[in-house]
């Protein structure tokens, strides 16, 4: 089931308001409530709230306060996708903090950074969290797709802020040995803020991609794509990772096809990786496309240059 109601307002915590405005009443809620909580209610149901970001005054409808008088007709606990005109919240299973950083993504751009500022002052997120640089769901053409891999559904999708948890929770699945391969050296820890790095990319300039899959309300990274735009903004340097347990399904193949085709769409010449000559994975992947393989001076890695065919 399905439910999709409309919405005066919602706050930081995903709390709806919808027959008043503050003390004002403008409607009743008819059977928002019943169809929400339906949906809410209903194995694989999508109870979704839809509003505009902003109202006809300019001010936000994402808000982080709501109006005194308010009355809520939908609590957090019913609503699971807010979206406005700048994409899709997630809120099911979330915590206020994700709840949070989804809504002010999803809100006006020039209200996000108020909501942001408030958010911090509660210490809903923590003080390095900053506005992404990109829009939440990024360039167009960049929409989240489904996938079918060994008879088993996943999403790929942009990495998003929101995605820090789950980064965390992904680096903590590797083994020694893949930690090793992808990050270059032994890390022992992925801090909130090394996490919030990785998660936090402007999309238009570099481009990170994952494959997930969604438990429920949870969303659990398989694997991630990514690559660095050079200083020259021609080409770019690429990584992946891939959990253990999801090997040899091809989600790195389906992630660089998409990061070749989104590279070359921006016009970039070549990508590049540089790979430890044991990490036969990776270098089977590579060698599967256009490649010419050197050597680094002064170190054991190989780099490999991909041309990007125009
Ligand atoms: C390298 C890595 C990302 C590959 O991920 P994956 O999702 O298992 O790869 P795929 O299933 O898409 O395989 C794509 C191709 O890679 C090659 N490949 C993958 N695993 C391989 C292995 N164990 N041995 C040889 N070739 C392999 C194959 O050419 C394969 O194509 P094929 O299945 O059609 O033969 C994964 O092994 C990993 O996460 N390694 C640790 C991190 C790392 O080394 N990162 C690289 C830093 S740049």
């Amino acid at each position: 089931m399905v439910a999709i109601a409309g919405a005066q307002q919602v706050d930081l915590t995903g709390q709806v308001v919808d027959d008043s405005i503050g003390h004002k009443f403008v409607g009743g809620f008819g059977g928002q409530t019943d169809f929400l909580r339906g949906a809410a209610l209903c194995p694989d149901g999508r109870p979704i709230v839809a509003l505009r970001s902003t109202a006809a005054d300019g001010s936000s409808r994402i808000v982080t306060e709501l109006a005194a008088g308010s009355g809520i007709v939908a609590s957090r606990g019913d609503v699971h996708y807010v979206v406005t005109e700048y994409g899709t919240a997630t809120l099911r299973g979330r915590s206020i903090r994700e709840r949070a950083l989804e809504l002010v993504q999803i809100a006006h751009p020039d209200h996000r950074a108020d909501l942001l500022a408030v958010a911090k002052a509660r210490r809903w997120v923590p003080v390095y969290e900053k506005l992404s640089a990109a829009p939440p769901r990024s360039p167009a053409g960049l929409a989240p797709v489904k996938l079918v891999l060994q008879k088993e559904p996943y999403v790929l999708r942009p990495l998003q802020p929101s995605d820090e948890r789950r980064m965390q929770e992904f680096f903590y699945s590797h083994t020694q040995e893949t930690i090793e391969s992808r990050y270059g050296y032994m890390m022992s820890r992925m801090s909130r803020e090394r996490a919030y790095e990785l998660v936090n990319v402007d999309q238009t300039r570099d481009l990170a991609l994952v494959i997930l899959e969604v438990q429920g309300p949870r969303e659990v990274l398989h694997a991630v794509g990514r690559y660095y735009l050079d200083a020259d903004g021609k080409s770019a340097e690429v990584a992946f990772v891939t959990r253990e347990t999801k090997r040899r399904c091809g989600m790195a193949r389906i992630l660089f096809d998409r990061l070749r085709a989104e590279a070359k769409k921006r016009g970039l010449a070549a990508l590049h990786a540089q790979v430890a000559p044991e990490n036969t994975a990776m270098l089977g992947l590579f060698q599967s496309y256009p490649h010419k393989l050197s050597r680094i001076p002064g170190t054991t890695a190989v780099h490999v240059d991909m041309p990007l065919a125009p």
